[in-house]
């Protein structure tokens, strides 16, 4: 086992500046390419049944022009299974979708959906896509995910994140446990959700969890960290032009 913790970058929020204006920037696909140059090992995309931020085509160009594995983050739907099944991303995560939520809220009820997940995860696992489930670090769910056959659980650091003080050390916790539990039954562990440059240290010091994806926060942060320059060039361009 190697010791190299993967960053998966999520490029969703790049879409959704993009699609605020309507116009063709800024790109995801672009970001993805960027980000992987910076040392993304993986790049995740939500498809969202209203195409909020990611599109049908930012799929099918992300599967062709990545040079890094695409984690494709899917609701566990008829109409995402044949997109997933279309495109054969390197992996699907399964996350639970509710329209009216602004991000993914909690985690798969993968316990009580045995049923219905059951025939998904065959037959994306059957296509050669690494299935995971995005779930809470809740023991049942664990043994679910075993149950179901996956490969990999990502487990929600949401609460962690929104959490301070003792609540946040005891949710800290739960998530060691159950990667340490997910882990010792041969599922592979990733994490992600809520985290930032002060909250990602003690849940990559982990020693089970073996990738974090990490969107809204990098996208943010790339505002202001870009910000500087591309004034200083919008400044250029019109001292040249007078
Ligand atoms: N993992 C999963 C399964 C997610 O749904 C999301 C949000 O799209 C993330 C990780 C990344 O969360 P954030 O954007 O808060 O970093």
């Amino acid at each position: 086992m190697t010791d190299h913790l993967r960053l998966g970058v999520n490029i969703d929020h790049v879409a959704t500046v993009r699609n605020a204006r309507g116009a063709g920037y800024p790109d995801p696909v672009k970001a993805a390419l960027v980000a992987a140059e910076a040392g993304a090992d993986g790049i995740t995309a939500h498809l969202r049944e209203d195409r909020r931020h990611i599109t049908d085509e930012d799929i099918a160009r992300l599967s062709a022009e990545l040079t890094v594995p695409l984690n494709l983050e899917m609701a566990a739907t008829e109409e995402m299974l044949a997109i997933a099944l279309k495109h054969r991303p390197h992996a699907a995560c399964i996350v639970p979708e509710k329209r009216e939520e602004r991000t993914t809220e909690g985690g798969l009820d993968a316990a009580g959906q045995r049923e219905w997940l059951g025939p998904m995860v065959a037959k994306l696992g059957e296509a050669g896509i690494r299935v995971s489930l995005f779930i809470e670090p809740d023991p049942r769910q664990i043994e679910a995910a075993l149950h179901l056959g996956v490969p990999v659980v990502e487990l929600h650091t949401g609460r962690y994140a929104e959490l301070d003080g003792p609540e946040r050390t005891e949710e800290l916790r739960r998530l060691s446990d159950a990667a340490a539990l997910a882990a010792k039954n041969g599922i592979e562990v990733h994490a992600g959700h809520g985290l930032t440059y002060d909250n990602v240290a003690p849940i990559a010091a982990i020693p089970q969890v073996r990738e974090l994806n990490i969107g809204h926060f990098l996208i943010a942060d790339a505002v202001f960290v870009g910000l500087p320059e591309v004034v200083r060039k919008m400044r250029a361009a019109m001292d040249i032009a007078r």
